[in-house]
């Protein structure tokens, strides 16, 4: 009994002694693997770590997200949740309903982040009227990246309408390279499928992939859909399936491949290999796509912490939202600012472009969230359509099958 006591009485005074050190410690899960992505992660570490915040990191490699939610999954389960989370749209809803995400309501009151942060953002951002998430950028999937080289070789002309990305697509074979670097990943097929169904008009888009109108998933448009999604699977390579979204992009960045479609986080890995845009890559919205956008916001849920853990979770959220940080964070990373008070004097062209597309597609009622990313709907939703999605990338499907298998799957999961 003695012993215990003293056992206790010991332990004690170590917590109570080694409290301080972990005071300022942020434990951050994140997939931001790749080179651009790391480079851009590196900013917000830096900035946090001249305000004597300690950054533990915890990256989870998978675009998109998949394995670090599976991984978030394991750690809430076994009651130990990171400080800090990467998460997208309906994911952070669906934590914030298990009651285990923090609240960042003092910090959010105190910077106005009411005022600032778009509309479209504080959806996921908030629950129940609470800041529980600090949106770091708005990314958008209806992006091509070309490279310049290669398109000049092509007649050098970026196609606007699908019969001109066809054409140019032809040139590229003809001229003996892999006209679409693609990796063959769920959810990368999922990102071209999301700029295919908005190239068939807003009101289509809205009708499939958000309100999930059952005589929209199984109609002849997505019909045609698929067709469109067959006939792009003609120009990639042999070994596409299983590739990396950053492998695909070297292929482009290296001139072994005419051009990806992927959001503009793709732009992230050509800026870190040295490459300008205008001058060695071209950016165009999915032809058929301008004016309209599909974005997803990337944001750090930020989960309940112990009190000695609260401040550093706090100065995260504050340090994420500095007007300064959104700047020298996103012209890194390829994406927009998440605030709509930043200038856009850092950014290159098409950081200019992605800032003025957003806020005009925000303006005429043409911003939706992005089916391939989450922010169309919730997990089980998004899931159910990647598989059918990929089934019919990989043969498995025809067309008219695909059409009628997504329509049930989407019921199913709902
Ligand atoms: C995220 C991006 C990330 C990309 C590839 C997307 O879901 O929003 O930030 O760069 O996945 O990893």
């Amino acid at each position: 009994m003695r012993k215990l006591l003293i056992g206790t009485m010991l332990s004690t005074a170590l917590t109570a002694y080694a409290a301080p050190s972990f005071a300022e410690e942020v434990e951050v899960l994140h997939w931001w693997t790749s080179g651009g992505e790391a480079a851009a992660l590196d900013v917000l570490k830096k900035n946090l770590e001249a305000e004597g915040v300690t950054w533990k990191d915890m990256p989870v490699a998978g675009g998109g997200g998949e394995q670090a939610m599976t991984a978030l999954r394991a750690r809430v389960t076994a009651g130990n949740p990171p400080t800090a989370v990467q998460a997208l749209g309906f994911d952070i809803t669906d934590w914030a309903k298990q009651g285990v995400v923090g609240d960042l309501g003092e910090v959010a009151a105190e910077e106005n982040w009411d005022a600032v942060i778009p509309a479209a953002l504080q959806a996921f951002s908030k629950y129940d009227g609470k800041w529980i998430a600090a949106p770091v950028n708005v990314h958008s999937t209806n992006w091509v990246w070309i490279n310049k080289k290669a398109l000049d070789a092509a007649g050098g002309k970026a196609p606007e309408t699908w019969d001109e990305l066809i054409a140019v697509l032809d040139k590229m074979k003809a001229n003996g390279i892999s006209p679409i670097g693609h990796g063959g990943q769920a959810w990368q097929d999922a990102t071209i499928f999301d700029a295919v169904v908005l190239a068939e008009g807003t009101d289509f888009y809205k009708a499939s992939m958000i309100d999930l109108d059952p005589a929209a998933l199984n109609s002849d448009k997505m019909v045609g859909v698929f067709d469109k999604m067959g006939k792009l699977k003609e120009y990639v390579d042999a070994d596409f399936s299983g590739r990396d979204w950053n492998l695909a992009s070297a292929m482009v960045i290296e001139g072994k491949a005419g051009m990806q479609f992927m959001g503009d986080w793709a732009k992230g890995e050509f800026l870190k290999a040295g490459l300008k845009p205008g001058a060695d890559f071209v950016c165009i919205r999915f032809p058929g796509t301008q004016g309209a956008v599909t974005f997803n916001s990337d944001q750090f849920m930020m989960f309940k912490v112990g009190d000695a853990n609260k401040a550093a979770q706090l100065k995260m959220a504050s340090a994420i939202e500095d007007p300064a940080f959104q700047s020298a964070f996103n012209v890194v990373k390829g994406s927009a600012p998440a605030r709509t008070d930043v200038p856009n004097d850092a950014f290159d062209d098409c950081g200019k472009k992605a800032m003025a597309d957003l806020a005009e597609a925000d303006k005429s009622g043409k911003l939706f969230g992005s089916m391939a990313h989450g922010h169309a709907n919730p997990a089980a939703v998004k899931n159910a359509m990647y598989d059918v999605i990929t089934r019919h990338f990989n043969g498995e499907l025809d067309s008219k099958a695909a059409a009628e298998e997504l329509a049930n799957a989407v019921a199913a999961a709902q």
